[in-house]
Parts: C-alpha cells; sequence; structure tokens
C-alpha cells in the first residue's frame, strides 16, 4: 500500500516534537506533505521555529513547514508555558534551524493542497488549537467533502486539563474546535481518555534513552522537562505523551479502541467554555460526529515509538 498523505498541524510543545519524530520515522506508511503551525502552548513565532528545528534534528531539512494563525478566532490566546517551558521545547537545547519557512500561510497550504489532491485522499491530524483547520474550512468549504478524515489529539470525555471542564486545544480556540466538530469530515477525536493511559514512565523512558544517538538523546531530554510538570499536577509516574498517539493510531490502530458519538463543543458558557460533550451512550440520539478513542495499549504504543525513533 502507498502511504498516506496527511498534513501534521500543531504548536511544539514536547508532545507534537514526538509526533513529528514519529511520523518522519515513518515513510513506509505516512506520506507528511507538510507541516503547518499554529499559536498554542507558545506563540506562533516559536511553534514554527520548533517544528522546523525538530526537523533539522531529524535531518529532514527538506520537509515544508508553515506558519499559520498567530491567535485563536475570538479569544485571547492562552498558552502553556508552565508545561513546555518558555521556549515550548524546554529540556534541549537545539540550533537555530537553518532551513526556512515556508512563505505560503498554513491555511492556504491546506486549502491548496487539499484541493490539488484526489478527493478523498487527504487526512488532517491537529494536535493543536484547531484555528487553521477550521478557517481553511471557512475559506474554501469545498475542501470538506474533499477530506479523507481529521485525526485531531484534543478534547476530554472525562475532566480536563486546563480548566476543570476543557482539554488545552479545544479551549484555547473552542469556536474553531465547533467548526470542525460540525463539519461533517469524519473525526477521530484522541482525547484525555485515551492520552493520559499513554504516560512516560522511567522504563519507557530509559528503552529511549538506551538507544543513544543524538536523535534520542535530545528527545530524552525533551520527555524529561515534560515530565515535570505532570508528574507534580497528576502525582502520575509521568506524563502523558498526546500528541503522538495520533500518529500511532495512524500505524497501528489496532493499538487502540473506541466507539462513534457525537460530540458537541461548548463555546457559550464561561464555565464550561471548551469542554467536548461527548455522548458515550446515544442519549441524545444525534447521530455519530466522531470516533471518540479512550483506550490504548500503553506499552505498543511505547514499543512502536521507540523502535521508530530508532530509525532516525
Ligand atoms: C495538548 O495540549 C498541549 O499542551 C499538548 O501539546 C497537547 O496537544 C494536551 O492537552
Ligand atoms: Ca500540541
Amino acid at each position: 500500500m502507498s502511504p498516506r498523505p496527511i498534513i501534521l498541524d500543531c504548536d511544539p510543545g514536547q508532545d507534537d516534537a514526538m509526533a513529528i519524530l514519529l511520523a518522519l520515522a515513518s515513510g513506509e506508511e505516512i506520506d507528511l506533505l507538510g507541516i503547518t503551525t499554529v499559536a498554542g502552548n507558545v506563540p506562533l513565532e516559536l511553534t514554527q521555529t520548533n517544528a522546523r528545528k525538530i526537523c533539522e534534528l531529524a535531518g529532514r531539512t527538506d520537509m515544508p513547514v508553515f506558519a499559520g494563525c498567530s491567535r485563536p478566532i475570538l479569544r485571547k490566546l492562552v498558552t502553556a508555558e508552565y508545561v513546555h517551558g518558555k521556549t515550548g521545547l524546554d529540556g534541549t537545547d537545539l540550533p537555530a534551524p537553518t532551513m526556512p519557512l515556508q512563505e505560503t500561510h498554513s491555511v492556504d497550504f491546506i486549502v491548496d493542497t487539499v484541493m490539488a489532491r484526489p478527493e478523498g485522499a487527504v487526512t488532517l491530524c491537529p494536535i493543536g488549537p484547531l484555528t487553521n483547520v477550521a478557517l481553511a474550512m471557512v475559506k474554501r468549504p469545498e475542501i470538506i467533502p474533499r477530506l479523507q478524515e481529521i485525526v485531531l489529539m484534543g478534547g476530554a470525555m472525562a475532566e480536563g486539563n486546563t480548566t476543570p471542564a476543557a482539554e488545552f486545544n479545544i479551549y484555547v480556540d473552542p469556536h474553531a474546535a465547533r467548526v470542525v466538530f460540525e463539519s461533517g469530515v469524519p473525526i477521530t477525536m484522541l482525547g484525555l481518555d485515551v492520552t493520559h493511559q499513554a504516560l512516560v514512565t522511567e522504563e519507557r523512558l530509559a528503552a529511549i534513552r538506551d538507544l543513544d544517538t543524538p536523535v534520542t538523546n535530545a528527545v530524552v531530554g525533551l520527555l524529561d522537562f515534560f515530565n515535570r510538570y505532570d508528574r507534580e499536577r497528576y502525582a502520575i509516574p509521568g506524563a502523558p505523551l498526546h500528541d503522538p498517539c495520533v500518529i500511532a493510531y495512524l500505524l497501528k490502530p489496532e493499538l487502540f479502541d473506541g466507539r462513534d458519538c457525537h460530540v458537541a463543543v461548548e463555546t457559550e458558557s464561561e464555565l464550561t467554555m471548551g469542554a467536548t460533550l461527548v455522548d458515550w451512550w446515544g442519549l441524545h440520539g444525534k447521530g455519530t460526529t466522531a470516533r471518540v478513542i479512550n483506550a490504548v495499549d500503553a506499552d505498543g504504543f511505547f514499543s512502536l515509538l521507540t523502535e521508530r525513533l530508532a530509525r532516525l
């Protein structure tokens, strides 16, 4: 089978960096057409720089990286330096990138790529706030029926991680999330219910440390730093490695389990802003809008990640 064409829309972020590396290491299965960046974990200037730093770390200076929206549609940008550090990639000191940033805006790259490829060819993989994806849909609604699928990290059935009700990516731009969840595109949602099962434990980190390559040494620095906040906040043995779950799902869907549900996004109530209301039991009888993933074989996920990182 030929590799599946995807666009990775991200806001690196240590866990976004792992998603980029996992995709770059999996060229047999994934045709990464480009990396689009958005403001989220840190401001856009840093996310686009960080995406290029990670491509360079992997020796992939040929990978087109685009800058997108610098703020959410309606709300003020909320960032997460308390998780990712001031740079977004704290924990390692990667050199300033030499590869160029593409001149095209992320939104235009998404639109142009989806329109240029055959119908049903492109999968979007957003792992940050959904601003770029929503604006691409608003700018050129013709892309909506042309997408194969959206596989995203965001949302939660249970409690949030930014407010008691909301997960970060959806909280930052709930209006964008609503555009995407109401678009009718088949969505697979990997939210906190599943990513909080994929913990960077000492044992899993040691397996990556043992590889001892320039890439994995940088990865260990990043993950060591990334572990700090969540360990303390949730009293768990390691941080949830959210974003690479999306790429792992494309590579090995058999590692995951979930259910087709209706998902609605809260955009009215300040108290529960950005909550994803997952109708797990079909109580509203509204049909399904997303496949909601709620389980992962975490050891299988980390074996896959470790095996792929060794290839870089
Ligand atoms: C999500 O928020 C960000 O901090 C991470 O990169 C991930 O995409 C988890 O809630
Ligand atoms: Ca992210």
